[in-house]
């Protein structure tokens, strides 16, 4: 087994991330999720950490004996994370071609700069049109995004935009 950490946005987690953590602790048994500030989204609806309060509860239920989850907020570069962490190597996930494009430039860029390797995984077919993006715009239009996000995160949601 492995220790991995899997960095991102999460503003606000969703249930595609929720199933990243879920195969990662299936591969690798200990998972570290770390909210980070994506400098290309500066607009954040959370702060880091609300997010990092709202991951914690959302990976409750995928806690379980050989599944550690740990969760942490990390304001720096996702490397020195892993390197804080001490985690094997960063782990993923891939919805689309895009993400792919992405990915693979930041996990090249991680490898050659730190040494860090990162690896991927395929998100659920069923989840791949989730995005943050899409919950936060439809969230604060007052929209209903009860099927993208565990009940705690909508909750949440429905506080910080003042609709229910
Ligand atoms: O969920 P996201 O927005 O796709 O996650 C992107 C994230 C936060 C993992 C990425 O922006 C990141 O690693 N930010 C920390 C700063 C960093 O390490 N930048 C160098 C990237 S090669």
């Amino acid at each position: 087994m492995a220790k991995v950490l899997y960095p991102g946005s999460f503003d606000p987690v969703h249930l595609g991330h929720l199933d990243v953590v879920d195969q990662a602790l299936e591969l690798f048994g200990h998972v570290v999720v770390a909210t980070m500030h994506n400098p290309a989204k500066p607009s954040g609806l959370f702060s880091l950490d609300e997010r990092l309060a709202m991951i914690d509860e959302a990976v409750e239920a995928l806690r379980g004996p050989g599944r550690t989850v740990e969760v942490l907020a990390f304001p720096g570069l996702a490397v020195d994370a892993a390197r804080s962490a001490g985690v094997d190597f960063v782990v993923k996930g891939l919805r689309t071609g895009g993400d792919f494009e992405i990915e693979q430039q930041m996990a090249q860029t991680n490898h050659v700069a730190a040494g860090v390797r990162t690896v991927f995984v395929p998100c659920k077919p069923s989840l791949v049109y989730i995005s943050s993006r899409f919950i936060r715009e439809i969230a604060q239009y007052g929209g209903d995004v009860s099927a993208m996000v565990p009940p705690s995160v909508l909750l949440h949601l429905q506080r910080v935009t003042g609709r229910s």
